[in-house]
């Protein structure tokens, strides 16, 4: 087959991105518009600004991404576009110029979830580096802002197949990241910020209760809890939950008076603008740098946990670790070893791969091209787009 062309769209959160990739295995350009300095006043991402961002930047982030690449709107061979899971006003900019694209050029539309970018993010890269003997089945850890699943996949003759094995019952580990950073004054987004004071604190110094599932899941209450025990049995799922630790977190704070000086330090750091990391440090304490240090400690350890737990109730033969806390350092190095010790390989994105992209999704959208699954022109966002079981 010659190589094929796809330029990738994606813009389901905060991030405005275009990517062409050849062939489902080279990047030849990759183009993010990050939105953070947009959302860093509000502590998180403002769906409506989100929205009118995107907007603004999608034109010329598509028009960058085909120059850099040495492509034009004609020589490319298809369109692939976020569908969903994320902000339904921010998808519905990216779709509707993918859409309008697709039908002015007659070009064929691939509607990519975006979880099967992250997963394909891993891939990308091995297959960019020559490896093309990744072991399957696959167990994905998909883990962001917004997500944190586990995922069996597999590729099959008809195309990928992808079992949700464990998802997050409330809040994801970067929205744990975030909340966390932001209730100790460290500006948003938190999980780079945590990453690079984590190794200033002594990570043993608090104790966080390991996370229990008390609750039941929300999305599954329409079942019996016989029912699910029944399907429990033959296969386990590994569930998280991240809403414990940030309120532990707060109580900590409350317990200790910390609150002054948290306002004291938001107050100096919003002042310098774009804080260094030495700024950060001069304004944290020891007593945060060990609260920060011990509750990323806590993290990894529960992610590293869960994941490897369940490659070994699911016997698989290689785990990707995928999503914007996939860049945490803490986390690939405690993943690289504890897998090494089950002799599991273990593959991450680069860092510009970890956070969301559109190279991604032009290479999710690789077999789909090949297999001709194209979409209709009137498919719509879909915020809480499942890969597949319940999300
Ligand atoms: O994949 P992503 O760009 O967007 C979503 O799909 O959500 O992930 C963004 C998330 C944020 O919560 C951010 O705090 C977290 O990833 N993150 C990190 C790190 N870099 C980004 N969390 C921990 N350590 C990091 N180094
Ligand atoms: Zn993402």
């Amino acid at each position: 087959m010659p190589h094929t062309y796809i330029l990738g769209i994606e813009s389901s959160c905060d991030e405005t991105a275009a990517a062409v990739v050849r062939s489902g295995e080279e990047i030849v350009s990759n183009v993010v518009f990050s939105q953070i300095s947009t959302h860093v006043p509000y502590g998180g991402v403002v769906p409506e600004l989100a929205s009118r961002e995107h907007l603004r930047v999608i034109v010329p982030v598509v028009r960058k991404a085909l120059a850099d690449a040495g492509q034009t709107y004609q020589t490319i061979d298809a369109l692939a576009v976020t569908q969903g899971p994320g902000l339904a006003g921010s998808l519905l900019v990216g779709i509707s110029y993918a859409k309008a694209l697709g039908f002015a050029l007659d070009k064929p539309l691939i509607a990519v979830n975006h979880l099967e970018g992250h997963i394909h993010a891993v891939l990308l890269e091995e297959r960019q580096k020559g490896n093309h003997d990744v072991n399957f089945p696959v167990l994905a850890l998909v883990v962001s802002g917004g997500h944190t699943h586990l995922y069996l996949a597999e590729q099959r003759a008809e195309g990928w197949s992808y079992d949700n094995i464990g998802h997050t019952r409330d809040d994801a580990a970067g929205e744990a990241f975030d909340k966390v950073a932001k209730l100790l004054g460290l500006g948003y987004p938190g999980g780079p910020i945590i990453d690079k004071l984590s190794v200033h604190g002594d990570a043993t110094a608090v104790k966080f209760p390991p996370s229990q599932i008390k609750h039941r899941d929300r999305r599954v209450r329409s079942k019996s809890i016989e029912k699910i025990a029944a399907e429990e049995k033959d296969r386990p799922r590994f569930d998280f939950s991240y809403s414990g630790i940030k309120t532990a977190v707060l109580r900590y704070v409350e317990l200790h008076e910390m609150q002054r000086a948290i306002d004291a330090r938001k107050q100096a750091l919003a002042a310098i603008g774009k804080p260094t990391i030495e700024d950060y440090l001069a304004h944290c304490d020891k007593q945060t740098l060990d609260l920060v240090a011990s509750f990323q400690r806590a993290m990894v350890e529960d992610l590293v946990g869960k994941t490897l737990a369940a490659a070994r109730a699911y016997d698989v033969a290689t785990l990707f670790v995928t999503g914007g806390v996939a860049a945490n350092n803490e986390l690939r190095q405690r993943f690289e070893r504890d897998a090494a010790m089950e002799g599991v390989p273990v593959y991450f994105p680069s860092r510009p791969l970890s956070t969301d992209n559109a190279a991604m999704i032009a290479a999710a959208a690789y077999p789909k091209l090949v297999a001709k699954d194209f979409s209709p022109q009137d498919f719509s966002a879909e915020a809480g787009l499942a890969l597949s079981g319940p999300l």
